[in-house]
């Protein structure tokens, strides 16, 4: 479910947050491996700099695994743990307990000094509406718990779920709103299905796709549409990739809406391969 937001809206999520913030030790903040920068909320730093932060990129399945290597050493350059993981089939999931722990190792020491016993970590999950937090959620419960939906404002008696002795995770992840500041934003946004394709046109989310891919992956572009080469123009490329597949109108004129579609749909199935639209900032 995507919902618009509005900043009465934001103001409520944030608030939210900041009244589970009271409650955790961790922060598991979980990002799109294939937009690790696009799918981060844009006031994420300032919403949670109090507590220390564990870095998810999820979706790594279908992410270019070289570049999310790069992504995992950037988020940790900026002084937080990273790991990639696959909520959907679980790869990588078993490390995050440990992964939130080894964050708190002071607080425990210090608790262990005075004669405490330590306890589990008290984490949060927080991310953009679909960045995966429920599929994340019931993986690490071992069962299906109850979705919120995406909107800031229903709310449900908060609880703790257990995972294993390390780790103690709020069942309601904190949901914030994806960043709304360019229109590269939102095109990476909508290639990954973060955000619906009626929010921006389809053929420039398409045009977007097929440019980034021209560069980064051509290679998997002429193979998936038979192409002996790229053209630079990509209205050439459309052409291209539509007379291929047969996407003809009447006068032999290519439907771009058909071919548009298409190369979305097969990126998002990962017909086109593993593909990370976002190359760290150096
Ligand atoms: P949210 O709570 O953050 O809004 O996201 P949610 O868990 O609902 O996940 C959004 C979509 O992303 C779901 O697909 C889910 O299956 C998929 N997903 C989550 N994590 C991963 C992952 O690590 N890898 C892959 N490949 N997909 C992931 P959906 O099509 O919307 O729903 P469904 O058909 O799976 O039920």
């Amino acid at each position: 479910m995507t919902i618009q937001w509005f900043p009465g809206h934001m103001a409520k999520a944030r608030r939210e947050i900041t009244e589970k913030l009271k409650m955790i030790d961790v922060v598991i903040e979980l990002v799109d491996a294939r937009i690790p920068l696009a799918s981060r909320n844009p006031m994420i730093d300032e919403i949670v700099s109090s507590k220390p932060r564990l870095i998810l990129l999820n979706k790594a399945d279908m992410a270019d695994d070289q570049k999310t290597n790069e992504w995992k050493h950037y988020f940790q350059s900026l002084g937080h743990k990273a790991l990639p993981i696959d909520s959907q089939t679980g790869k990588g999931v078993k490390a995050i307990p440990g992964a939130a722990r080894e964050l708190m190792s002071d607080k425990i020491d210090r608790m262990i000094e005075k004669g405490m016993k330590p306890r589990a970590v008290r984490a949060l999950i927080l991310g953009i509406p679909n960045v995966g937090k429920s599929t994340l959620i019931n993986r690490l419960a071992g069962k299906k718990i109850a979705k919120t939906g995406d909107r800031p404002g229903i709310t449900k008696k908060q609880q703790w779920i257990k995972v294993g002795d390390e780790m103690d995770l709020l069942d309601t992840p904190g949901i914030l709103w994806p960043k709304f500041e360019d229109q590269q934003t939102g095109y990476k946004l909508a290639a990954t299905g973060a955000i619906k394709d009626e929010i921006l046109d389809f053929q420039d989310i398409s045009v977007f796709v097929l440019k980034f891919l021209s560069i980064h992956y051509p290679d998997r572009l002429m193979d998936r549409y038979k192409l002996e080469s790229i053209p630079e123009d990509v209205v050439e490329l459309f052409d291209e990739i539509g007379k291929k597949r047969g996407f003809l109108m009447s006068g032999g004129w290519i439907d771009y809406d058909k071919t548009a579609e298409t190369v979305l749909r097969e990126l998002r199935s990962g017909k086109l391969g593993d593909v990370t639209l976002e190359t760290p900032e150096r």
